[in-house]
This record gives structure tokens, sequence and C-alpha cells, in this order.
């Protein structure tokens, strides 16, 4: 959206804007050293952990990692679009803004998503009247109560009926003036080849799928007995892309910020049937598999996701699959086993509420999941089992970037399989040496090893200033930040530098990702008054000592196993230690 703005502008409204004046308009601030504090807006507190930097334009909350400038305070507070903030902003400020910027393409295409949500929302009222105020849908409504759905239900979630009928909808719409294009885009109706109009959905209970602003921008359709295909679901459109949605995030998202857990789904009726009954922290990614962007929308929502997927072929792949994606992020995992019942839905049909809760209380961590999984599917009496079921959580285990994590995950698999250790670190030398998995060292235990309080000092100082930034790259591989994130802020931050001359303003938040970007404001808080070589000899020898440490481990654990790769090891040790003995010089 920036982009029909020139990057002047933004940062002259910016500027123009105070932020502790703005954040004030709806936070009581108080300052506090060189920054103002408050009670997050965005998440319920009591003792302030919001802060504002005035000197920065940023604002953090140390408490549920919401952070930005003034215009994604006001676009995450109100929910409105860049562009609306950033129309706000300059009115408070008397900037007047450029209309013409706004090219007649941009307009127009922004009028047709408007025609597009308004079509979408007149969709889900017609299917929704069809199914509780006429005899039409009394079919519908039948088998929705049969289903256990509540009137609340019902009316919460819009469902409706498309009745079994050609042409009603495209009849009624035209009626109304709504253009056939844009009917198609959405695929509401559709074109043979003879140049005649249908409805796409008939006789079929509709869904309606919102996004995250409880907006209607698609429809799955679902027939009411065992014909195929079970569902129709609207294709993506300028409205809706399907990776970047969760199924009720709207309904959900509350419930989920309240009990910073989300549990996710593969159903529309998983779903609806668990609101039913009052689990309203469920969402579904529709029909796709569970994607990075969905981790966006959760992120800062949740500190949790529960995988509730069905018990078939189908759901445990996509569990594995979810199990993937989430591996590394900030987010706490566990995955629901249904003991009977293909679903949750089924489940909580038959068992209530209370008993799908005692599920997710009994939701057990992604390698205990998966190692079960395997454990059940090969015969581990013999070697061969006991080879597949490594093969099986050995990609798992290879991508756990924290080593003490994974050295404890390789351990857990010793008992079940009876195997000492040595073996299974044997086994494990062997597999990555196939190169399947590259073992990324991240050997650093915990957040709050001076090395890291040494991190935030010296990236807080490269992100000001370009001088240190070069030192930075110069003399530090990104390896030796124990710190994900800061590798990838160094990274990016720097060839905005060398690209643009820059290493400020609007193309900060462009670069980096959503997760980079809030650490990013993070530092911004930060005031440091120590000497960069310092800090940069300070976290090399760190680096290099954990290097030294997860080799000699290595070369140990080989050794004992009797793998000649030990010598290696041995090598890689003494390299590094002369390293360390120039940089204590
Ligand atoms: P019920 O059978 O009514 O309980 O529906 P469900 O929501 O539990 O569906 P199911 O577990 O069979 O499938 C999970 C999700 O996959 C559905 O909610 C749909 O989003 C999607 N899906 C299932 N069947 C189809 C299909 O035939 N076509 C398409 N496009 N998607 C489907
Ligand atoms: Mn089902």
């Amino acid at each position: 959206m920036s982009r029909y703005f020139e990057n002047e502008l933004i940062e002259q409204i910016k500027d123009a804007n105070d932020i502790v004046s703005v954040v004030s308009e709806h936070v009581a601030l108080k300052k506090k050293g060189k920054n103002y504090w408050g009670c997050c807006p965005f998440h319920n507190e009591k003792t302030p952990s919001f802060s504002v930097a005035p000197d920065k334009g940023f604002y953090y909350c140390f408490g549920c990692h919401a952070s930005g400038n003034a215009i994604k305070f006001l676009m995450e507070l109100e929910g409105i679009t860049f562009v609306e903030a950033l129309e706000r902003l300059a009115n408070r400020a008397n900037i007047p803004l450029p209309e013409a910027k706004l090219s007649p393409q941009v307009k127009a295409r922004e009028e047709r998503r408007k025609k597009l949500y308004e079509a979408c929302e007149l969709a889900a009222s017609f299917f929704h009247n069809c199914l509780v105020k006429t005899s039409i849908g009394k079919p519908g409504l039948d088998y929705l109560k049969q289903r256990g759905l509540t009137t609340e239900t019902i009316e919460k979630f819009k469902l409706g009926f498309a009745p079994d009928a050609w042409d009603r909808l495209y009849k009624s719409f035209t009626e109304r003036g709504i253009e056939e294009s844009i009917l198609l885009e959405l695929n509401l109706i559709r074109k043979n080849d003879k140049g005649q109009v249908y409805d796409f959905f008939r006789n079929r209970i509709m869904f309606p799928i919102m996004d995250g602003k409880g907006r209607v921008v698609a429809f799955g359709g679902r027939v009411m007995d065992d014909s195929t295909p079970k569902y129709l679901n609207s294709p993506e459109s300028q409205i809706f892309e399907k990776g970047k949605l969760l199924f009720a995030f709207d309904k959900a998202y509350k419930t989920i910020r309240e009990k910073k857990q989300a549990i996710l789904v593969e159903g529309y009726m998983d779903v609806i049937s668990a609101h039913n009954v009052g689990l309203t922290n469920v969402v579904a990614s529709l029909g796709t598999a569970y994607t990075r962007d969905h981790g966006h929308v959760l992120m800062r929502q949740a500190e949790e996701i529960i995988l509730a997927y069905d018990m078939d072929g189908a759901g445990r792949q996509a569990a594995t699959r979810a199990i993937e994606l989430l591996q590394n992020t900030d987010f706490k995992v566990r995955v629901l086993a249904m003991p009977d019942g293909k679903d949750p839905d089924d489940y909580i049909r038959n068992h209530g509420p209370v008993a799908f809760e005692r599920l997710v209380t009994d939701a057990v961590k992604p390698l205990d999941y998966l190692l079960s999984e395997s454990l059940i599917k090969h015969d581990t009496n013999i070697p061969e089992g006991k080879q597949a079921v490594l093969e099986e959580v050995f990609p798992f285990i290879g991508n756990i970037q924290n080593q003490t994590v994974r050295d404890d995950a390789l351990k857990a698999l010793a008992l079940p399989l009876w195997l000492d250790n040595s073996t299974i670190y044997r086994y494990f030398r062997n597999y990555t040496k196939r190169g399947n998995i590259e073992i990324v060292n991240e050997a650093v235990p915990t957040v709050n090893t001076t090395a890291n309080g040494d991190e935030d000092m010296l990236v807080a100082l490269a992100i000001n200033d370009s001088q240190v930034l070069e030192e930075v790259v110069k003399y530090l591989p990104l390896e030796d930040f124990q710190n994900i994130s800061y590798r990838g802020i160094i990274e990016k931050i720097y060839t905005l530098f060398t690209d643009t001359g820059n290493i400020q303003g609007e193309s900060i938040a462009e670069v980096l990702t959503p997760e980079e970007y809030e650490v990013y404001t993070r530092l911004m808080m930060f005031e440091v008054n120590e000497a960069v070589p310092v800090l940069i000899r300070k976290i090399r020898l760190h680096s290099l000592r954990e290097q030294y440490k997860a080799h000699s481990i290595m070369a140990d654990q080989l050794k004992r196993a009797g793998d000649s790769a030990f010598i290696s090891e041995l090598h890689k040790c003494q390299e590094i230690q002369s390293l360390i003995r120039e940089w204590s010089k």
C-alpha cells in the first residue's frame, strides 16, 4: 500500500505527528526516563508494559510484543488500512494528501474490491434468508438441527442455504443491478459453453467465510447427503486468499487472546460444532494445510497452538506438515489425539465440551506425537523397525536448532527403541551425512546469558548507526548472533543500506518479516552506553566458545560410538581454539 505514496511524504506525515500525542489520545501515558509508559491497548493488563519512544517514533509492548510506529498504532487499534491511517495522521497535522497520487488503476481496483465485498455480503444474506426465512430452506435447517446446531450458532455463523434451482441468486442479484462480472469473479455464478448462466452453489448448506474483520469474502457449500463433491468452495479472488485466512478467526480471536491458545481443526463443521458448545478459541485453515501466513494471523494472539486434526490419513499428514512449519517458531505446539471418533465434531457431539477440553489438556508435544505415531506403524522388535522409526523422526529432530533441545530429543528415543544413546547418535550422524538434513548449530541454552544482553546492545546500536552496522558486518559472521532474528535483521538492514544508503524509514517494515520487525522495534527502546569493539569481541568470543563446546561434545560422542569422524571434529576444535586465542589478545 505504501507504494502509492512517496516514502518522503510518509516520513513527513510521521514527523508531523508526535507519537506520544497520537498514542495519548487513546492511552494514558506517563514519562519515565526517556520513554513514556502506559497500559497496553492491545491486551489486558493492569501494570503498564506499553512503552513509547518519542525520539524514535516507535511503541513497543513488553507484555504482548505489539509494536510499530504511529501509522501501525492506528491501523491495529482501529482496524483500519494503511492508507486510512495515513489520511488520519495527515489530517491531524494539516498536511494535504495528494489525491492524484492514487492512480486511476488503483482507484478502479479499490472500487472493484468494494463491489466484491458488497456482493459477498449480499449473497450471505440471500443464503441466510433462504435458510431461516423461507420454506425452500427447510431441508437445510432440518439438516443443521439434526447435526446439533442451535439457532444461535446458525445466526452467529450466518449459515445459509442455496436453493435447489438454476438461477435464483443470479436473477435476484441482476435485478438489484449487481454486475455479472462481479458474480463471475466470485464464482457465485458460472457460464457454460452456450453462454447460459447458472448459480454455482445449488441445494447446499452454505458456510460464509469471513476475513479477520468479519467481512464475508467467500463461501463453502456442503451437500446434505453422501453425494460428491461433499464441499464446493469459492476460488481465491481479489478479496480472498485462502492461505492467509483462518475460518472463524473473527469470532475466535478474543478467546484466543484471553486463553493465549488457539485450537486448529480441519473442517468447517469442527469449528462450528466447537463454538456451538462454547469452545470459542477454535479455528480452521480452509481446505489447505496450515501455512506460515496463518502463523502471522495468530501471532501475538496465541502463545500455544493445539493441533486437533482428523484421525484419518489426510489429517495425520496435515498434522505432521503443520508440526514441521511450526518448528522453531515462538509458538508452543501440542497435538491432540481423539481416542474415538473421526474428527472433533464427532467427538464433541458424542462426549461434550468438557471431555474435549480434557483432550486439550492431555495433548502431547510434537515429538511425542510423531514418535507414538511411528511406534504404532513399525515393529520395533526387529532392527529394520527401529531403523524405520528413526528415519521418521530424524527429519524433525534434525531441524531443532537448539542443540540442548536436540540432544534431549535424541536421548528420548533410547528407551522406547531399546537402543543406547551412542547407537542413536551414530545413526543420527549417518543420517545427516547422507545429506538429507543440514544441522544448524545454535548452541545457546537460554535468553538470559550475558551474550544475549551484549547482542541486544550491539544490534540496537547497529540499527541506529550505519558505521556501527558496517563494523558489525565486517567483524562478526552472522552465525555469531545466538539470537536468530538478529541475523536476519542485520543482514537485511545492511542490504538496504548498500542498496539505498539508508538504514531507517518506512522501507524497514518492508524488508523485515513481521517477527523481525517486532524485535527491531523492541531494540529501538534500548539505551546503550557500551563501546562497540568491546561488544563485538564479547559476542565473537562467546560464539567461538559455544562452537568449541558443540564440536568437542560431538567428538566425544563419536569417539565413544567408535566413529572415526571424531577426528575431524577434533580438528575443528583446534581451529576454533586458535581463533579464541587471537580474539582474546
Ligand atoms: P462434515 O463431513 O460435514 O463433518 O464436514 P467436515 O467439515 O468435517 O469435512 P471433512 O473433515 O470431510 O473435510 C475437512 C475440510 O476439507 C472441509 O471443511 C472442507 O474445507 C474441505 N473439504 C472436504 N471435502 C471437500 C471436497 O469435496 N472438496 C473441497 N474443495 N474441499 C473439501
Ligand atoms: Mn466432520
